[in-house]
């Protein structure tokens, strides 16, 4: 009630309470660059539209007097209590949407106690962003790439700068067919961003025939060169084993095969996510692929989901096909983008209320009592 009763005095929201808004006004105030960049999918964009279409499709099924008065949205998630089910997902190179970058992400998620999984390919060093953070919970996205130093470095900086989870990003071993971008030959690293991360590491300047700011273009063509590595497999994930000692989580599967094999490999987690539409046009629909793997290795490991969450409704619906938690992408960052800080905010307190709402008003007190049987696909 609380935006309501500020209403009283005339002050109304500076952004829309419907999180699906922030895109347009967003392009509107930023320009197609950044903003077709960040709203920007694979090929003609039917991947990103099917993980609405997923979502939209199942809908819930509300139950009453069930005694909601009090709720309690906390969760546990690999071993860490969590305020509710929900973290900010790994995106790269936002300084092209706000000065302030990953460090606004960083105190709006730390202001609310809601994970934030820093990119790799952050605009700003990640020791930087730890020390936005304080003691809040901050876990690290990792693009596995070519160079075995670079990546050992960046497992060596993470753990001293207070990361606890490693997200192990799979489905981008190289950059997908992006129309948008292409289109404007639009490459976020290109346009004096940088990615921070690799920029100041040592191990990557150690690659470098010249120092950065010397000739950035170059720093540019080799990050390119080395940060995804498309001969991976398996087996190979015994590497990152070693050079991490907390949950590693991988990003990006969809398939119950590979989920096994995730579990097999020793992971303590994965993300069902198809990089929101970005990586395979044509792909399955995350929340289609959710409950497959949810069915196949829920006993053994954590659960987490992306891409296409929008709303409230949408984080009840995939706790209802199986997640123990969502990460949220696009909407914080047009929230970054429109008003910095405030806005990354904005949209953490907009989808946390939604939810608990939705929680309440479908019969719930909390997030682990929430069922398939709270979703049907047809008339009841
Ligand atoms: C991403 N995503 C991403 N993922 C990752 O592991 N490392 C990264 O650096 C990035 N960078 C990135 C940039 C931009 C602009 C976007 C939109 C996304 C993917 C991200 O973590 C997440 O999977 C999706 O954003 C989830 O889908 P929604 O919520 O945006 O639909």
């Amino acid at each position: 009630y609380e935006i309501y009763l500020n209403g009283m005095t005339g002050a109304v929201p500076r952004l829309p309470t419907d999180l699906t808004r922030l895109e347009e006004l967003a392009e509107h105030r930023l320009g197609p660059g950044p903003v077709g960049y960040v709203a920007g999918s694979a090929g003609e964009g039917s991947t990103a539209r099917a993980n609405r279409a997923a979502l939209d499709r199942r809908r819930i099924v509300p139950r009453m007097l069930r005694d909601v008065q009090e709720r309690d949205l906390s969760v546990e998630v690999l071993g860490r209590a969590l305020p509710a089910p929900l973290a900010l997902a790994p995106v790269g190179t936002i300084s092209i949407m706000h000065p302030d970058a990953e460090s606004a992400v960083a105190r709006a998620a730390a202001a609310h106690g809601v994970p934030y999984v820093l990119s790799s390919a952050s605009s700003t060093p990640m020791e930087q962003v730890a020390e936005e953070m304080g003691d809040a919970e901050r876990w690290f996205q990792l693009y596995w790439g070519k160079d075995r130093e670079v990546t050992r470095s960046f497992l060596g900086r993470a753990k001293a700068a207070g990361f606890t989870v490693l997200v192990v990003t799979l489905d981008t071993p190289m950059m997908a067919w992006r129309p948008r971008d292409l289109d404007q030959a639009y490459l976020p690293f290109l346009h004096g961003v940088g990615t921070a991360n690799y920029f100041t590491d040592p191990a990557f300047r150690a690659g470098l025939a010249q120092p950065v700011h010397e000739d950035p273009n170059a720093a540019v063509r080799h990050f390119l060169g080395l940060f995804g590595d498309a001969s991976h497999t398996w087996p190979d994930l015994a590497f990152l084993r070693e050079h991490w000692d907390g949950p590693i989580v991988l990003k990006g599967v969809l398939h119950p095969d590979d989920a096994r094999l995730a579990a097999d490999a020793g992971m303590d987690g994965v993300v069902v996510s198809n990089h929101g539409g970005r990586q395979v046009a044509g792909s399955v629909a995350a929340a289609d692929a959710l409950p497959g793997v949810a069915a196949a290795v829920g006993d053994r490991l954590t659960v987490l989901f992306d891409s296409g969450v929008r709303t409230g409704a949408d984080v009840f619906k995939a706790l209802a096909l199986g997640a123990r938690a969502v990460l949220l992408g696009r909407p914080y960052v047009y929230g970054l983008g429109l008003d910095g800080q405030a806005g990354v905010e904005h949209v953490i307190r907009c989808a946390l209320a939604e939810f608990d709402l939705t929680l309440a008003l479908s019969g719930h007190a909390t997030p682990a009592t929430v069922t398939a049987d709270d979703l049907t696909e047809t008339p009841i």
